[in-house]
């Protein structure tokens, strides 16, 4: 499909989940002015134009100030991906935008989990490029992601980022979802975090693995104890066995490595932090390798004495 072609598919796509969204009442939406520039530069469609970025870069995000207000991130890029080879097996992405959309149609009004349904301020269904060769996987949202609706948005986000950073690679180049969607509930406590259950994980598994099985990443990394023992429904999984080790998961690379959590809890310790630092970047770099994203010596060099 030429570029023409492949731009007027996704207007099309858009249009139609544009109106969708109307007819659910979501009033607003914020996109990125670069792909709105892009595309009225280009009259629309124009074969000469500047490699359009078929991308909501920011998150799309739809804000209805109703009480009903939701939030839906959902990205898309048709810009190179991490590692310039592309994957065969996936679909085209104005089909994956859809079927990520569809998904997250089902998702958010999920109720599987009754008390998590009666708990959550809203579904965190995942965030990033629909196009990622890299996806990190993590357990369940807190209170910030609870409150903003995004993956990885508190303390423990911000070191995700750095370390997607130092990979030098962007947040809105990798997909990032968790194991669990809604926030677990604390009954009683407003603050403080508990670890999803396996029957929690159990009944949001399938959504999940419908995630990457749209995205089809290259390789795919689970954060933490519970990102592991949820993709695999096993909750004797030991990060600190599979820290490191290459597994496969649907035939996915996968790097097991630990939770940002974890490295921010170790602070309190710089020694020790610093130790338990280099095993993960150690394991950016397994994943760099496996990406074909070249390594200079200063990301080689990070953490070493
Ligand atoms: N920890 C997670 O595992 N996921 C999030 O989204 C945030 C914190």
């Amino acid at each position: 499909m030429g570029m023409a072609e492949a731009l007027q598919v996704l207007l099309r796509a858009t249009a139609d989940w544009l109106q969708l969204e109307q007819r659910r009442g979501i009033h607003s939406i914020v996109v990125n002015e670069e792909l709105l520039r892009s595309v009225a530069h280009s009259g629309g469609i124009h074969p000469q134009a500047q490699p359009v970025r078929h991308s909501f870069k920011e998150p799309v995000t739809m804000d209805s100030k109703s009480p009903k207000s939701r939030k839906i991130t959902i990205g898309l890029e048709t810009s190179p991906e991490v590692s310039p080879a592309q994957n065969p097996i996936r679909r085209p992405a104005s089909a994956r935008l859809d079927d990520m959309e569809m998904l997250s149609r089902e998702v958010l009004p999920c109720q599987l989990c009754p008390h998590l349904a009666q708990s959550r301020k809203q579904v965190v269904f995942g965030h990033g490029n629909l196009n990622a060769a890299l996806m990190f996987i993590g357990e369940a949202p807190g209170m910030e992601e609870d409150e903003q609706g995004l993956p990885f948005v508190g303390k423990a986000g911000q070191l995700l980022n750095r370390m997607i950073k130092a990979m030098g690679l962007d947040r809105e180049d990798v997909y990032i979802a968790n194991v669990l969607k809604c926030r677990p509930d604390t009954p009683g406590q407003a603050y403080g975090n508990r670890k999803p259950t396996p029957e929690e994980m159990e009944r949001c598994n399938p959504y999940l693995l419908r995630q990457v099985e749209i995205i089809q990443p290259r390789v795919i990394v689970a954060l933490g104890a519970t990102a592991l023992q949820g993709l695999f429904g096993n909750p004797n999984e030991s990060i600190t066995r599979s820290r490191g080790k290459w597994r496969s998961f649907r035939d996915i690379p996968l790097m097991p490595t630990y939770h940002p959590s974890y490295l921010l809890h170790k602070e309190s310790v710089p020694d020790q932090a610093m130790i338990e630092k280099r095993k993960v970047w150690e394991d950016m770099l397994s994943v760099m390798e496996k990406l074909d994203i070249p390594i200079s010596a200063k990301q080689r060099g990070y953490f070493s004495q």
